[in-house]
């Protein structure tokens, strides 16, 4: 059941909720308000409710004027450039974890990022205190430790030797370097079964951390942690309640920085095919 219902008093028969449905199952007769065709077909992507200029449209129980406000509410041009060119993956964090809230709503933010056939399956495991993340630092060396001397190093590819000189840092000096001693790790993982599963996952990260850098968090894509949680310690995932059937898509680590950027780094040109004519 979509629940799909036009509130006749406020409904000026624009039509947009019309034009704008991607399966193309919301139907106007001449004279007539908006009505639905094939519910089945509906992929809950509430278009129907976002486009409608008097807010007229309700789907799955959703109060349209719940919803938050668009114009004269976006960050500007600028600030976005300046947002994602002074974007930097930050390895030094300070010890103290973020409040919950704040984790919170990073994560209900970036639930908005889009997914394929809007599945909405996107998974997130965040660690929510410095004490849980560090107990899971310490069992991610111990399992190192345990691992990496029956390995043949005439055999290691590039992750056994990251691991390696991870595992020899932290051992003898004390440097995190998978973790980056951060006080959270993200995970986004989605079910193998949804259409885009790593592309999923993948947005959603990219959503959380430019969300992020808006409340002073710091984050850092996590290839060393990806690799223990998928590779070679699937049960410290499982154990952190990543269900069997999901994918892991990527790792983050995140927390305040204890580094300050005062300025973007500058990039060359982008390669770009620019298509003129076809
Ligand atoms: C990886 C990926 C692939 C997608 N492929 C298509 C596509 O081929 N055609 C299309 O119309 N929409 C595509 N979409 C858009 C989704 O259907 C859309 O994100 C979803 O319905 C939610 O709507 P929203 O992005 O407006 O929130 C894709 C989205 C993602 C993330
Ligand atoms: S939720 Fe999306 S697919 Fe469903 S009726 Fe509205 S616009 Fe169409
Ligand atoms: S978009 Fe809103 S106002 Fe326009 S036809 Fe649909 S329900 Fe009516």
């Amino acid at each position: 059941m979509i629940n799909f219902k036009v509130n006749e008093e406020r409904c000026i028969q624009c039509g947009k909720c019309v034009g704008d449905c991607f399966p193309r199952i919301i139907a106007m007769e001449q004279g007539e308000y908006p009505a639905i065709l094939e519910e089945e077909k509906c992929i809950r992507c509430q278009h129907c409710l976002a486009i409608c200029p008097t807010a007229a449209i309700s789907i799955l129980g959703i109060d349209p004027d719940a919803s938050m406000p668009i114009a004269h509410e976006l960050p500007t041009s600028h600030s976005m450039e300046t947002l994602i060119k002074a974007r930097r993956s930050v390895r030094k964090y300070k010890k103290q974890g973020l409040e919950a809230d704040v984790i919170k709503r990073l994560l209900e933010t970036a639930w908005h990022a889009p997914t394929g056939v809007n599945t909405q399956g996107v998974l997130f495991t965040a660690t929510m205190n410095a004490d849980v993340t560090e107990a899971l630092r310490q069992e991610i060396y111990t399992k190192l430790g345990e691992m990496l001397p029956g390995l043949d190093p005439e055999e290691d590819d590039m992750g056994i030797k990251y691991m390696r000189m991870s595992h020899g840092a932290y051992t003898k000096y004390g440097v995190d370097v998978i973790l980056r001693d951060a006080p959270h790790i993200l995970i986004a993982s989605t079910p193998k079964s949804v259409p885009t599963p790593k592309e999923d996952a993948l947005i959603a990260l990219t959503s959380f951390e430019i969300m992020a850098q808006t409340m002073g968090v710091g984050t850092l894509w996590n290839g060393m942690l990806k690799w223990c949680f998928s590779d070679y310690f699937p049960e410290l995932a499982t154990r952190l309640g990543v269900p069997e059937d999901h994918a892991i898509g990527y790792s983050m680590v995140f927390g305040r920085p204890a580094v300050q950027y005062a300025r973007t780094v500058q990039r060359t040109a982008p390669p770009m095919n620019l298509i003129e004519k076809f």
